[in-house]
């Protein structure tokens, strides 16, 4: 009798726990829509928490080579709201849709203003002008007006990414020079223009920049400059943002599962942190039905290290993630 009293307590404990676990697939290599049916274009984006959503903003690439740029918002990472396009061609720069586009726009609170803003690769037709934008807006969905456009520190500057640290303090990190170094620019407190340049991984000819600070050390995921084409992406550390880099080395297989990174996503949940590497599979039959891909970040005897999973599970309130039993289907 005692006997089945405890094992009647244990599964009840059993079941408890169950009951707190909750699973969300993540679904790669398909099209996501949003919650109106169509294809959310939010290409070379990042994410952003603000409360118990996670805005995202990329590239809308579905009718043009020059992009608008689209924020959307989900709390499951399955279903996408459109909020608002954010930046307009022609409506909230005059030279954007004309002698400007943008790509890879990247969205960031600034705790200190209670600003968003947004810093962007900002180019002419032909790659020529080499410049970057900044955008800045009082609430997540807009509206956003243009705070500067130009060369951060009058250097060239193309594919482009942000980084918020732990103490607040913003960078904007760049391929710089022709697509020869990475120029990694400290931001002022309103995080409107670049202060200071440190020159990463000269000679290298690195694109698509994507930093997360974990524990005490910043990984650096990023890719050769390829076009649309996918190639290897490599992976660096440093126990400094500044300096003392580690070399390249390869990470995924060698094009990256068909992607390019554009940005690392952290999960913070009540048991732990799941680190996301979000990618782009650019071309996927076409430039508009390109498709972004979320793969969980392991970590192998301290080395960051990328598998693919078409389908995987994340429980975004303890922070975990899981990989899917697909023998019990
Ligand atoms: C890639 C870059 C993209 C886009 C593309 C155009 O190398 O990462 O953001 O600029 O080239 O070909």
């Amino acid at each position: 009798m005692k006997k089945t009293f405890f094992t009647l307590q244990l599964l009840c404990i059993a079941l408890l726990v169950k009951a707190q676990e909750q699973w969300t697939t993540i679904r790669n290599g398909i099209e996501w829509t949003d919650t109106e049916g169509y294809i959310v274009q939010a290409h070379g984006g990042n994410f952003l928490q603000v409360g118990d959503r996670w805005y995202l903003i990329g590239e809308d690439r579905a009718g043009s080579w020059r992009p608008d740029v689209n924020l959307y918002s989900t709390t499951d990472f399955n279903t996408w709201r459109f909020e608002a396009k954010i930046i307009e061609n022609y409506v909230t720069h005059p030279d954007l849709g004309s002698s400007r586009m943008i790509e890879r726009p990247k969205l960031m609170y600034n705790e200190k203003t209670g600003k968003f803003v947004v810093w962007c690769h900002w180019e002419a037709g032909n790659y020529s002008a080499s410049e970057a934008g900044v955008f800045e807006s009082d609430s997540v969905a807009g509206p956003y007006h243009c705070v500067w456009t130009g060369r951060p520190l009058g250097t060239k500057s193309r594919d482009c990414n942000i980084f918020v640290d732990n103490d607040g303090a913003a960078y904007f990190i760049s391929t710089t020079e022709e697509n020869t170094n990475l120029g990694l620019f400290r931001l002022s407190e309103d995080y409107h223009s670049a202060v200071s340049e440190t020159v990463l991984f000269k000679g290298e000819r690195r694109e698509a920049p994507a930093i997360a600070h974990i524990g005490d050390t910043y990984y650096m995921i990023s890719s050769a400059c390829t076009g649309w084409d996918p190639n290897q992406a490599k992976i660096a550390t440093s126990k400094n943002i500044a300096e003392g880099w580690s070399n390249l080395e390869n990470i995924g297989d060698r094009i990256a599962y068909d992607t390019q990174s554009s940005s690392i996503l952290t999960i913070n949940g009540t048991e732990g942190a799941v680190y996301i590497y979000v990618g782009d599979r650019w071309m996927d039959p076409d430039l508009p039905r390109s498709k972004i891909i979320m793969l969980p970040i392991e970590f192998e005897n301290g080395k960051m290290e990328l598998r693919y999973f078409d389908t995987w599970e994340i429980d975004l309130q303890r922070g975990k993630w899981r990989t899917i039993d697909t023998s019990k289907k």
